[in-house]
């Protein structure tokens, strides 16, 4: 049986990948903040984790120090501030942005890349507005910009941190899913983004770091 851990799945994407992948025959350890009735009817093994508390975080590992994943997400972000910009974002909000969204999942990520098998693999929930490459427009630019703080960050995990193991790299987009994120307008819903993701999770195998969609298209970084 394939094991995964997913932080961050209380509601929407993380909640829709924990049923897909325990449908899928998965055994499924899924993180929560706040009390989540919803995770819990999934059958998931539950833990907490809060990304802005690094003691939750250590206390994670530890508890987990004698298991190996086959996968580890991070999905867990935020929103940030949805209508201000650069020009007029407070210092502590923008904080709050980069710490939730680029700096945490990279402190989680080395507390847990002891705990993935050889072989298995390591996905970070980024989004196709962290392209730097493709941007060509100046949209959400802020949270845009903490997804692509994350994206470089994970740039210098690959090499630094996984180093020579055999652990696949993944920086997932979902798709612009229908989410409290994503909003009713949003392209799929929750259910199709889960099952895309949940196919490049069980078949993206191998060294190296990709940036796919859900659907498994490469992104230009
Ligand atoms: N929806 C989209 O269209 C879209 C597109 C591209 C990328 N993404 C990315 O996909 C991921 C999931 O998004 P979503 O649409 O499912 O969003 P969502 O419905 O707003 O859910 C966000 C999830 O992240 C958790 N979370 C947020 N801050 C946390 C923290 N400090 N500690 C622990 N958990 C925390 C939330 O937990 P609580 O319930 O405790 O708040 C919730 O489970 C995010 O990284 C997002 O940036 C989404």
């Amino acid at each position: 049986m394939k094991s995964t851990l997913i932080l961050g799945a209380s509601r929407g994407i993380g909640l829709g990948l924990t049923s897909e992948l325990i449908s899928r025959g998965w055994q499924v350890t899924a993180t929560h903040r706040s009390p989540a009735p919803e995770l819990a009817a999934t059958g998931a093994r539950l833990a907490v984790a809060d990304m802005d508390d690094d003691a939750t975080l250590t206390a994670l590992a530890a508890s987990l120090a004698g298991e190996r994943f086959d996968h580890v997400l991070i999905n867990a972000g935020i929103t940030g501030p949805r209508s201000e910009t650069a020009t007029n974002v407070s210092r502590d909000a923008m904080a709050q942005l980069f710490w939730t969204n680029a700096i945490a999942p990279i402190r989680a990520a080395r507390l847990l890349l002891p705990l993935i098998k050889d072989g298995g693999s390591i996905g970070f929930m980024t989004s196709r507005l962290g392209s730097v490459g493709s941007r060509d427009h100046g949209y959400a630019e802020l949270y845009s910009a903490s997804k692509a703080a994350l994206n470089s960050l994970t740039r210098g995990f690959a090499v630094q941190d996984v180093g020579s193991r055999d652990i696949a790299v993944l920086n997932l987009h979902p798709g612009w899913v229908k989410t409290a994120m994503g909003g009713d307008g949003a392209d799929i819903d929750v259910a199709t983004s889960a099952k895309g993701l949940a196919d490049v999770i069980e078949t993206v195998r191998g060294p190296g770091q990709r940036y796919l969609d859900y659907t498994g298209a490469t992104i230009p970084w």
